[in-house]
Formats: C-alpha cells, structure tokens, sequence
C-alpha cells in the first residue's frame, strides 16, 4: 500500500499539530472554558486526543441534518454521525420505540431464551435483503458482525466434512473494524502495523484503487475487473481445499472510498462459487440505503453468502449488527443432537430488546419515507456537485457512488493525512461535519438530504480547499 494514502490515523496527533498549536499534554489544561468540563479521563478512540483537548469540539444536539454544538451553534451533518445515521436524527419513531422497550422490558438474554422483536426483526431483514439471504445472526457492531461471519465461514465448512478450508482471503485497503479478525482479513496498514501478527492463514486480493486509469470516474470505474482474478492466484497458491471464503467491501469506505470497477464483483462471485469459497460482502457501510438499494449487492447484482451490517441498521441510535446468511449455510448447522447448540458462538446482548426495537423503529422510518432508494433519487445531483471540486486547489480524484463521495487531495509531503484533517478542521469552524481518512474526504450524508444541503455541503468544502495550504 502507497504511503502517501496510509489512512495514517495513528499519526494524526502530529499532523494536525501545526494547525492549532503544538499538542499539549493530554492530561493537564483539559478543562473546556465554557462548562468545566473535566476532559481527562476519558482516552477517544481513533482521535488525536492532545489535539482534541486543546480545542474541543463538543456536541450536545441533533435533529435531522443537524448537530448542535456546546455553544447552540448548528453544524451540518455531511458523514451521518458515522455512517449510520441514514434516517437523519432524533427521529421521532426510533426514539419511541427505544422509550417504550426500555420501559417493557429492558434486557433478556439470547442464549436459550428468545423475546419477540428479535425474531420480528429477523423476519423484517430477511424481507429486504437479497434473495436466499433468509438467516440472521445478531451482533453488536460492525466489528462483531465480521468476527461473526468469519466464524461461520470456517465452522460451515468443518460442518460440511470441509474442515480444511480455514484460510481468510481479504483485500488490500479494507477495512472491516477493530477486533483481531477484522484486522486480519483487513488491509489497513495503520489497523495492521501496530498489532502484530493477529489471525494468521489470512490472504489479500489486490485493492482496485487505479487512479492513473480512473482518477474522477463517475460512478463505477471502467477499468479493473480482472483484478477478481486474484482470486485464481490465491487457488494457485494455497488449493482452494484450504480456502474458506474471501471477504470485501463492495464499496471500501475507511481507505477512501473506492467504488468497484464495473464487472469486478461479478467476477469475484464467478470464482468464488467456481472453487466452493464463501463471499462475504462487508456491508456495515453499504447497509440500508446507502447506494440506491436496500444493500450494495442489490445495487451492482451480486449476492454474496453472507452480508455484515450495522450502522444504518439502527439508524445509529443503538449499538447493534447482524449477519445475513443464505439459508443453505445456516441449514448446514441444522443437524446432530437437537438440544446441542449447533453454533457455539454468540454475545450478551445479542439481539438486546433496546436494539431491536431501535431497528424496527428505523426500518419503518426508512419504508415510511422510501429512504433505501432515495440515494438512488439524489445521486446525480450529489455526483455533479462533488465533482464541481475537481479543480480546487490539491484535489488529485472525486468518486462517488450513491450518496458517498470522495475528494481525494495531495498530500502534504512528509506529513501524510495533515491536509484533509485542517479541511476537517475548516469545515467544522465553518459548520459543516465532514470526514477524512488519510488524505481523502469522505462525505455520506444521511439520506433525507435536500439540494440545498449538497450545495452548503460543497461550497463549504470549496472556501476550506481554498484556503487551507
Ligand atoms: C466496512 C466496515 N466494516 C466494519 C466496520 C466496523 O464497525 P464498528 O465500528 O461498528 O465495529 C466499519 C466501520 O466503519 C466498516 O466501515
């Protein structure tokens, strides 16, 4: 991987020094003027923590398109919270059905006991996600949804008689959280470097990034699909006897938002059913509307074994992810003793009542406003508006795809990730929310947006480029 675009988290702390100050000791002076507020003790994660407590940037509200900051100043969501917050904020019925579960029943435990909204939400996922996606695996984050697939891959096949398929075949540049599993199969040096060897038997694809052939594609890149072939390579090396399944974003989010070439997931789902490996689409950002569909595999036409979501799945309001499994995997388990769990794996709040009944309330609030296709609607517009910034100063690509965009910059030689994060820093002193990874920007609004929040959106972005150096 370049390291000029090393997502370079790590190093964020020193990049951003310069803008505001040299970092200060991360627990002396960390009070806010305004509230006295005591900032110490708390350790952020993935932030530069000296940086953040030198100038805070607390926010205590949200509606809508809107935070609100410590100070009642209004800024403008462009990232959905994290992605996850695809209905927009505080909205009404996620906020009620949270109120009334906590109140009905406030916790029931998932292993050999049941409630009924898990199952009704599984029910409701089963509807909306690809064809011959009927299972549902509850867990509680993106991370723990991809731990949770990587294991079913691996025990499917040792059901299966198959037990020597235990290689984890991922990509370049992806990302598929935090936990020792996702780190593996992850191509994100910065999640990498630090933490050694983690899973071992895991694999990488190739990443597709190919700006020298389609730096400012619109939509899907032309150029790339046989890059799928390293699925070949991988038979070629390892036998496919020994691989379990191959995992991808179907658009990479957290290295830059890189949108697939046009055939190349086409081409994975060919070679992986060719040589009987499970594809496993990592979905946590995709999920629930993201680019047009329901999910991405719905959008370009593929259907993968499994799909990992999270986010959007409770618009954000409580922790929560899920796998979605073809029914033949989860069949496979169905055997053997009926009072043997069949799966042996599982969290506490598996399916917890506040989370389901936050997804409920959000896939009604999604069918209410026809939010999974209203990407779909807005994507010329948003496409047309963040390529306008093609010519701004230290703009290299801009992609997009739904209602995701990416303005990559230059990077500032020696201090990789510096740029994007003082354009963060001017889009949030200017009242917009923006995100960086590495040197690129990536917006993914919440999907109510309005044009006139793409234009603020834009022209915010276009006054920071102009004069950040
Ligand atoms: C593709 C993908 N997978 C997994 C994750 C991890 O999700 P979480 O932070 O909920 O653990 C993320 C988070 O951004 C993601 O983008």
């Amino acid at each position: 991987m370049n390291k000029a675009i090393d997502p370079a988290l790590m190093h964020a702390a020193e990049a951003i020094g310069s803008h505001t100050g040299t970092p200060g000791s991360a627990h002396a002076g960390t009070h806010t003027e305004s509230s006295g507020l005591d900032l110490g003790a708390y350790w952020m994660p993935f932030t530069a923590n000296r940086q953040f407590k030198q100038a805070p940037r607390l926010m205590t509200r949200a509606a809508g398109m809107h935070y609100w900051d410590d100070q009642g100043r209004p800024i403008l969501d462009a990232v959905a919270g994290l992605w996850c917050v695809n209905a927009g904020h505080a909205r009404p019925r996620v906020t009620a059905a949270i109120q009334q579960q906590a109140a009905e029943m406030d916790f029931a435990p998932p292993f050999q006991m049941g409630h009924p909204k898990a199952f009704e939400l599984a029910t409701r996922l089963a509807q909306i996600a690809p064809e011959g996606l009927g299972k549902v695996f509850y867990a509680n984050s993106g991370s723990e949804a991809v731990e949770s697939a990587l294991k079913i891959a691996l025990a499917y096949h040792r059901v299966r008689g198959q037990g020597t398929r235990t290689r984890l075949i991922g990509r370049e540049r992806g990302y598929h959280g935090v936990n020792f599993g996702g780190i593996s199969v992850g191509g994100m040096v910065g999640n990498r470097k630090t933490y050694g060897l983690a899973v071992a038997g895991v694999d990488h694809l190739r990443h597709t990034h190919d700006p020298e052939r389609n730096a400012y594609s619109v939509g899907q890149p032309l150029h790339g699909a046989e890059l799928a072939d390293d699925v070949e390579r991988m038979v070629a090396l390892h036998d496919a006897s020994n691989i379990a399944a191959v995992i991808v974003e179907p658009v990479a989010g957290s290295t830059g938002v890189l949108v697939p070439p046009v055939g190349y997931l086409q081409r994975l789902r060919e070679l992986c059913t060719k040589h009987g490996i499970l594809l496993i689409f990592d979905e946590v950002i995709t999920g629930f509307g993201r680019t047009g569909q329901p999910f991405a595999a719905q959008t370009f036409g593929v259907v993968p074994d499994m799909i990992c979501c999270a986010k959007g799945l409770t618009n954000g309001a409580v922790p929560m992810g899920a796998v979605l499994v073809k029914d033949e995997i989860h069949d496979a388990f169905m055997t053997g003793p009926e009072h043997l769990v069949e799966f042996p794996h599982g969290y506490t709040y598996s399916g917890h009542p506040l989370a389901c009944a936050a997804a409920l309330g959000t896939l009604d609030t999604y069918a209410e406003e026809g939010l999974l296709t209203r990407a779909g609607e807005m994507q010329d517009y948003f496409a047309q508006a963040v390529h306008s910034l093609r010519d701004e100063p230290h703009v290299i690509d801009v992609r997009n795809m739904g209602l995701v965009g990416g303005i990559e910059l230059a990077p500032i030689p020696g201090s990789p990730a510096m740029r994007a994060f003082n354009v963060f820093l001017d889009c949030h002193a200017q009242g917009v929310l923006i995100r960086t990874t590495g040197d690129t920007i990536a917006l993914s609004p919440p999907l109510i947006i309005e044009r006139s929040h793409i234009d603020q959106i834009v022209d915010t972005l276009r006054t920071a480029l102009r004069r950040v150096a």
